[in-house]
C-alpha cells in the first residue's frame, strides 16, 4: 500500500480532554505544551517522574494513579500513548482507534494516527517540522530543522520581511561586555532589523560587521578622555533618524541601564514623542568579572555585591559615592570607569577600615580576544596599575571573591 504523507494541523486544545497514558520521560516532554494549549489534561499511571508530580501538585494536570484501564479515552479529543507496558499500549491504541480519537505512540510511529511534529515558537510564530512518511523518520533531523528556523527568527539571521512587524521608533539595546554572542535574542532581533545603528565603543562591535551595506552605522564613540560625542547629539540623532520613519537601535555595552545613560536618551525620545523599547543587556559589573574566574558573590565568602561608578575620586566633591561606609562592608566591591583614580580609591578604603590585603583584580576588556586579568592588593593596586599598564575599559573588583576560584578558570 502506498504511503500518504501525514496531514498537517493545529490542534486547539483549551478545555478538551486529553489523555496522557505514562507518566515517564515522554509525558514530562510533551505535557508542557498541552498545559500551554490549555487542555483539560487527565495523566493516567501509577508513577510519575518529579516533574510531571510537580505538574499535578500545581493543579495543571488530573492524575490518575493507576494503569490503563479501558475506557479511559472514551471521552479524549486526543491522546498520548506513553507507558512502558507495549501490550496496554496497544490495547489503548485499539480504543483510540474505536472513538476515533487521535492518539500518538511513543513505542511505535506506525501504530500511531497521528505524529508530534518537532515545533518551537517565535514572536508569536509556531515552527513545527514533520517528517512526512512513518518510514526513515529522523527525529533528530527534524529537531535540527526546527533548530535551524526558529534560532534563524530569533537572531535575524532568517528574515521573513513581509511577516515581521517591525518594531516602530528607537530601541535602547544592551549588547552585553563584548562578545558577541553575549547579546540577548532580543537584541539581535532588533538588531538585524535596523535601518540605523548607534553604536558606542563598548559592546559588541563585531556585530556591526555582520550588518548588511543599507544599514546606517553611527559610531558614539565616548572614549574615555578621547573623541566625545555629547549625550544630546547622540539624542538629536536618535531623534532625526526615528522622525524618517527608519528603525533605530541604539546599541549600548552592558545594560543601557548601569552607567549607561539609557534613561536620559529614553526621556529624550519621550519628550520628542517617539516611541522607545529597552532591551535590557548583559552588564559588564558581573559577567566581566565572570570571564575571568571571578563570582561576584560566594557561599561563607560574600553576601553582597556593589556596584560604583569610579569616575569621579572619592574626594571630588561631584561624588556621590559614600566611600568610607563602603570601606565597612565586607562584600564585593565592582569598580566600573575606575582604572584612573584605583590609587585615591584604595586610599580611601584602606584609610576607613578595609584592610589593605584585601585582593583586587582588573580584568580589562572582559569577554573579548583581548581580555586580560591583573591582580593585585588595595595596598599594592596603584603601582601594578602603572606597572602592568592597564587601561579602560576595565572592572575593578575588590574582596575575598578574588582569591576563592582557580587563577585562569574563565
Ligand atoms: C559607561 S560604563 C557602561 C557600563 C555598561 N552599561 C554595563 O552595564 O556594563 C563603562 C565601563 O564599563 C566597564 N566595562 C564595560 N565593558 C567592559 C569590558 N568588556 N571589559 C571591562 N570593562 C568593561 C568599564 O569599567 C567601563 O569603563
Amino acid at each position: 500500500m502506498a504511503e500518504h504523507p501525514a496531514y498537517p494541523v493545529g490542534l486547539r486544545l483549551t478545555g478538551r480532554r486529553v489523555v496522557v497514558l505514562g507518566g515517564g520521560q515522554v509525558a514530562q516532554r510533551r505535557l508542557p505544551a498541552l498545559i500551554a494549549a490549555g487542555a483539560d489534561i487527565h495523566l493516567v499511571s501509577p508513577e510519575a517522574t518529579p516533574s510531571v508530580e510537580a505538574m499535578a501538585d500545581a493543579g495543571e494536570i488530573t492524575w490518575h494513579r493507576r494503569p490503563y484501564a479501558e475506557g479511559d479515552l472514551a471521552q479524549a479529543w486526543y491522546a498520548l500513548i506513553a507507558t512502558s507496558d507495549t501490550d496496554a499500549n496497544t490495547r489503548a491504541s485499539a480504543e483510540a482507534e474505536a472513538h476515533r480519537v487521535w492518539c500518538v505512540r511513543s513505542d511505535d510511529a506506525d501504530a500511531a494516527t497521528a505524529w508530534t511534529p518537532a515545533t518551537g515558537s517565535s514572536e508569536g510564530v509556531t515552527v513545527a517540522v514533520l517528517t512526512t512518511k512513518a518510514r526513515g523518520r529522523d527525529p533528530r533531523h527534524t529537531a535540527a530543522i526546527r533548530d535551524a528556523v526558529v534560532e534563524g527568527l530569533r537572531d535575524g539571521t532568517l528574515v521573513a520581511p513581509h511577516h515581521r512587524t517591525r518594531t516602530p521608533g528607537v530601541a535602547l539595546v544592551g549588547g552585553g561586555p563584548g562578545d558577541p554572542d553575549l547579546i540577548t535574542v532580543r537584541g539581535r532581533r532588533l538588531l538585524a532589523e535596523a535601518d540605523v545603528v548607534i553604536a558606542d565603543r563598548l559592546g559588541p562591535r563585531d556585530l556591526l560587521a555582520e550588518l548588511p551595506p543599507h544599514v546606517e552605522v553611527i559610531d558614539a564613540a565616548k572614549i574615555p578622555y578621547g573623541r566625545f560625542m555629547a549625550q544630546e547629539a547622540i539624542n538629536n540623532a536618535l531623534i532625526e533618524h526615528a522622525r524618517q520613519g527608519k528603525s533605530v537601535v541604539r546599541l549600548k555595552g552592558g545594560d543601557p541601564y548601569v552607567f549607561g545613560r539609557g534613561m536620559e536618551e529614553l526621556q529624550a525620545l519621550a519628550e520628542a514623542g517617539i516611541p522607545c523599547t529597552v532591551v535590557p543587556g548583559i552588564s559588564s559589573s558581573i559577567s566581566v568579572p565572570g570571564a575571568a574566574g571571578i563570582p561576584v558573590t560566594h557561599r561563607g565568602v560574600a553576601h553582597e555585591f556593589t556596584v560604583v561608578s569610579g569616575h569621579v575620586a572619592p574626594d571630588d566633591e561631584r561624588s556621590l559615592v559614600d566611600w568610607p561606609s563602603l570601606a565597612k562592608l565586607t562584600g564585593t566591591l565592582v569598580v566600573l570607569m575606575g582604572v584612573d583614580k584605583i590609587g585615591r580609591i584604595a586610599e580611601t578604603l584602606v584609610a576607613h577600615g578595609r584592610s589593605p590585603d584585601t585582593p583586587v583584580a582588573l580584568v580589562q576588556e572582559g569577554t573579548t580576544a583581548a581580555q586580560r586579568r591583573v591582580d593585585a592588593t588595595l595596598a599594592t593596586v596603584a603601582e601594578t596599575v602603572v606597572a602592568q599598564e592597564v587601561k579602560p575599559p576595565a572592572v575593578i573588583v575588590i574582596g575575598e571573591v578574588v582569591a576563592v576560584g582557580p587563577r585562569g578558570t574563565a
